[in-house]
C-alpha cells in the first residue's frame, strides 16, 4: 500500500520501477546459475579450493606461485599486534638445515633502545649512508612516543611495539628480547648489536661489517667479579640451574649473532630464576644475558663489549660527553690506548666500535669530525 503511494508520488517512478524489475529479474537468474556452478565446484573439488581462491586474490602478494618467497621475506611492516608471547615463540621457529637455498646477504640488525627520540640520528645517517644492502634498524622507545623521521631517513617506521622498560628490572631484559625477536624474523639478520639514544659509531660501516662478520665470537661482555657487586649479587635460590661458578656480569650493551639470539629469545628456563632472584640490588640487565650465555655456550662468547662507556669519574652512572668534550685528541683517546684479543690469536687494538654517552650538544661538533675526516664515514 505505502509503496505504491510513494511511487505515484514521484512521476518517473512507474518506468523506473519496470525497468528494476526486469533488472531484478536478470539478477536472480544470475544468482541462480552461479549458486549452481559453485555447489557443482565444491562437490567436485572441495571446499578448500573455493576459499584458497578468495583468499588469495585478496593477497595477491602473499602467495607467489606458492614458492619460498613467503618464508624468506621480512615482515613488510614492523607493527604488529602479537604479543610478547606469541612473538617469542614466532622468532624462535628456526631452519635446521645450514646452508640457505638461496642468495643471502647477512645483515646486521642495529638495534636502538631508547626512551624517545634519536637526537644523534644525523651521525648515525652518515654512518649507514650507502650501505642499505647490510643492515636493518630496530627502535624500541616509550610506547607513548612518536617518532617523527621523514621518509627519507633510516630510521622511517623501525620503530617496534615497545612497552615501558626499567633499568636495572627484567622489564629492561624483556625490551632486548623483544628487539631480537622483531629482529629475527627477517632472516637475512645475521648480527645484532644492542645500542641507545646515547650511543655513536666510532669507525665506518665496512670496518664495523668486517669486524663483526670476521669474528669467531659473539660480543658479549662477562666477567667473574667475585667482589659485592659481581657474586654478592648471586642469590644461591639460583642453584643447581645456575652454579656461582658461572654467573657471570657485563655490559647490557651486546652484539650476538644468530645462534646466540635465538638462545636468548627461546629461553623459558633460566628466565624465571633470573625474575624471581635477581632483583635490585641485583640488576638483571648486567646478569641474565652473561651468565645465561656463559651456561649454553662459554666458547662462542668474546666477554668483552664493543661499546666503550667512560666509568673513570665514579659513581653509578658513567660520563656524558656533550659539546664541549668533543675533539681529535678525544677521539685518538677512545679509540686508541686499548689491547685486546680478537679470534683467539691476534692482540689488536681496535677494541670498541661504538662508544656512549654522549649528550645532544655534541651532534655539532661530532658532525665537523664527520666532515674533517676524524671519524671517516
Ligand atoms: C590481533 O588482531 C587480530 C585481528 O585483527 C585479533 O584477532 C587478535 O586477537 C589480535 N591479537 C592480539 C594479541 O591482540
Ligand atoms: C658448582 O660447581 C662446582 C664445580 O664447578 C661443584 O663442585 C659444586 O658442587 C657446584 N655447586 C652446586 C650448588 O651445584
Ligand atoms: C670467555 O669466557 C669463557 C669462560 O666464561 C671461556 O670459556 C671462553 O674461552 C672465553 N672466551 C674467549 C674468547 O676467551
Ligand atoms: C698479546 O699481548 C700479550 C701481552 O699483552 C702477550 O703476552 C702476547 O704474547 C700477545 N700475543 C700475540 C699473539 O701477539
Amino acid at each position: 500500500m505505502q509503496s505504491r503511494v510513494v511511487a505515484s508520488e514521484e512521476g518517473k517512478a512507474k518506468g523506473l520501477s519496470l525497468g528494476s524489475l526486469r533488472l531484478l529479474v536478470v539478477f536472480v537468474a544470475l544468482c541462480v546459475v552461479f549458486s549452481v556452478i559453485s555447489i557443482y565446484t565444491i562437490k567436485h573439488f572441495g571446499i578448500e579450493s573455493v576459499v584458497t581462491t578468495v583468499s588469495s586474490s585478496f593477497q595477491p602478494c602473499d602467495e607467489k606461485h606458492g614458492g619460498l618467497e613467503q618464508w624468506i621475506k621480512p615482515p613488510l611492516k614492523l607493527i604488529h599486534n602479537m604479543s610478547d608471547n606469541e612473538l617469542l615463540w614466532r622468532a624462535s621457529l628456526v631452519p635446521k638445515i645450514k646452508n640457505y637455498p638461496f642468495e643471502r646477504v647477512p645483515k646486521i640488525a642495529f638495534m636502538f633502545l631508547t626512551k624517545g627520540p634519536l637526537p644523534l640520528a644525523p651521525l648515525w645517517e652518515r654512518f649507514f649512508k650507502g650501505h642499505e644492502s647490510f643492515f636493518t634498524i630496530y627502535i624500541h622507545s616509550l610506547p607513548s612516543y612518536q617518532a617523527q623521521f621523514p621518509p627519507s631517513s633510516v630510521f622511517y617506521k623501525r620503530q617496534i611495539p615497545s612497552q615501558i622498560a626499567e633499568w636495572g628490572r627484567m622489564s629492561m631484559c624483556d625490551a632486548e628480547r623483544r628487539l631480537l625477536a622483531n629482529a629475527l624474523l627477517d632472516i637475512s639478520n645475521e648480527w645484532f648489536i644492542l645500542l641507545s639514544e646515547s650511543c655513536i659509531p666510532l669507525y665506518k660501516f665496512s670496518v664495523v661489517y668486517h669486524y663483526v662478520k670476521k669474528s669467531k665470537h659473539s660480543f658479549v661482555g662477562a666477567f667473574d667479579d667475585p667482589g659485592p657487586y659481581g657474586r654478592g649479587r648471586y642469590n644461591p635460590n639460583m642453584a643447581p640451574l645456575v652454579n656461582i661458578t658461572k654467573w657471570r656480569k657485563g655490559s647490557q650493551w651486546f652484539e650476538v649473532n644468530r645462534k646466540l639470539a635465538i638462545n636468548i629469545v627461546e629461553d623459558t628456563t633460566f628466565y624465571p630464576k633470573f625474575e624471581q632472584y635477581c632483583r635490585p640490588a641485583c640488576y638483571v640487565d648486567e646478569h641474565y644475558f652473561p651468565t645465561m650465555l656463559t651456561i649454553q655456550a662459554e666458547g662462542a662468547l668474546a666477554n668483552r663489549s664493543i661499546t666503550w662507556v667512560d666509568w673513570s669519574r665514579g659513581g653509578a652512572h658513567p660520563a656524558t660527553f656533550g659539546r664541549t668534550d668533543i675533539s681529535e685528541e678525544f677521539f685518538n683517546r677512545v679509540r686508541g690506548g686499548h689491547e685486546c684479543v680478537y679470534n683467539n690469536n691476534r692482540n689488536s687494538s681496535v677494541c670498541f666500535l661504538f662508544a656512549r654517552k654522549f649528550a645532544p650538544s655534541a651532534l655539532e661538533p661530532l658532525l665537523d669530525m664527520v666532515d674533517s675526516k676524524v671519524l671517516d664515514f
